[in-house]
């Protein structure tokens, strides 16, 4: 088994997403990949709970820009699958993916292919781990998904799946009005929409009820004491990923057209305050039985 790459090993990914946001100032997905550009710590922090033996089939259920696989990909060979609904990043992942064949682990393939978590264009018992990152709290019908996932899972395989839960998210001072009021709008247009930002506390029951072992479940929790500049980063993505949700807000009618862009133009105008802010991602591992 290899080891755990070196510090800095990442600037090789990290280049080629930024390379693509260059490229491509209005990426497909709107935020996702200046998020998965931003996230990119914490989410390397859960890297071994997807230890594989080398060789191993992976899928990655909601792959977005394949973080996950690549990450896994460079730690080990294996050969990766992504599945996601949408075409456009996926071609972008396949060609961010094409840009770092050589930085691969020997021996990694990836592929990537357009499908629904849950209903697979995939044989029955043909991967050893399936992942999903940030997928179910999108998802309508989450348990059909673990079904498919307990499919094309091969008896003994793991899921591991990492989601959300605003149950477990506290900023302090409260954000501004006009940012709570686009947040509220933004979670409740995903809730309409078939999503569920409490998704993380649901995520045992619907593996249980589908017949998996639960091996472990962890909160990892991030807390920091930051203020969110004009023109920072964190700013820049909070605003993209609220924008993107512009059309989907006012179509469901939870804020007018004027109102949200008042709002919006406030948040990014807005002084930064240093706000105390935890998070917490709830992390399953569950076994195949
Ligand atoms: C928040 S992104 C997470 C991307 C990636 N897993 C990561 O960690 O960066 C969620 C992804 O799930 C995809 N998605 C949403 N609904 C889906 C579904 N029903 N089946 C497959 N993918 C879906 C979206 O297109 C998007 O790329």
């Amino acid at each position: 088994m290899t080891s755990a790459p070196a510090a800095g090993d990442w600037d090789e990914l990290d280049s080629a997403y930024a390379r693509f946001l260059d490229d491509n100032p209005v990426p497909p997905g709107g935020s996702l990949l200046a998020q998965t550009i931003l996230t990119g710590a914490a989410r390397r922090s859960l890297l071994p709970l997807l230890e594989v033996a080398p060789g191993a089939s992976v899928l990655d259920l909601g792959t977005g820009y394949a973080p996950v696989l690549l990450e896994l990909a460079r730690r080990r060979a294996v050969r990766g699958l992504g599945i996601d609904t949408d075409a456009e990043v996926l071609a972008a992942a396949e060609a961010i993916t094409g840009s770092l064949a050589s930085w691969l682990h020997e021996g990694s393939s990836l592929r990537f292919r357009l499908g629904e978590a849950g209903s697979l264009d995939l044989e029955d018992a043909t991967f050893d781990l399936v992942c999903a990152r940030l997928l179910f709290q999108h998802l309508a019908d989450p348990a059909a998904a673990v079904r498919e996932c307990r499919r094309v899972l091969r008896p003994g395989g793991r899921a591991v799946v990492f989601d959300v839960d605003d149950g477990f998210s506290v900023t302090y001072p409260e954000p501004s009005p006009e940012l709570g009021r686009l947040e509220a709008a933004f979670d409740r247009s995903q809730s309409l929409r078939g999503g569920d930002r409490e998704i993380g506390r649901k995520l045992t029951t619907y593996f249980a009820d589908a017949g998996f072992a639960i091996e472990s479940v962890q909160l990892l929790a991030q807390a920091q004491h930051v203020a969110a500049v004009q023109g920072g980063a964190s700013r820049a993505v909070n605003v993209a990923r609220l924008r993107a949700a512009r059309a989907g807000i006012v179509d469901a009618g939870l804020m007018a057209v004027a109102e949200f862009d008042r709002c919006l133009a406030a948040y990014e105008a807005e002084p930064a305050v240093p706000r105390f802010r935890a998070e917490s991602q709830v992390v399953v591992v569950a076994i195949r039985t």
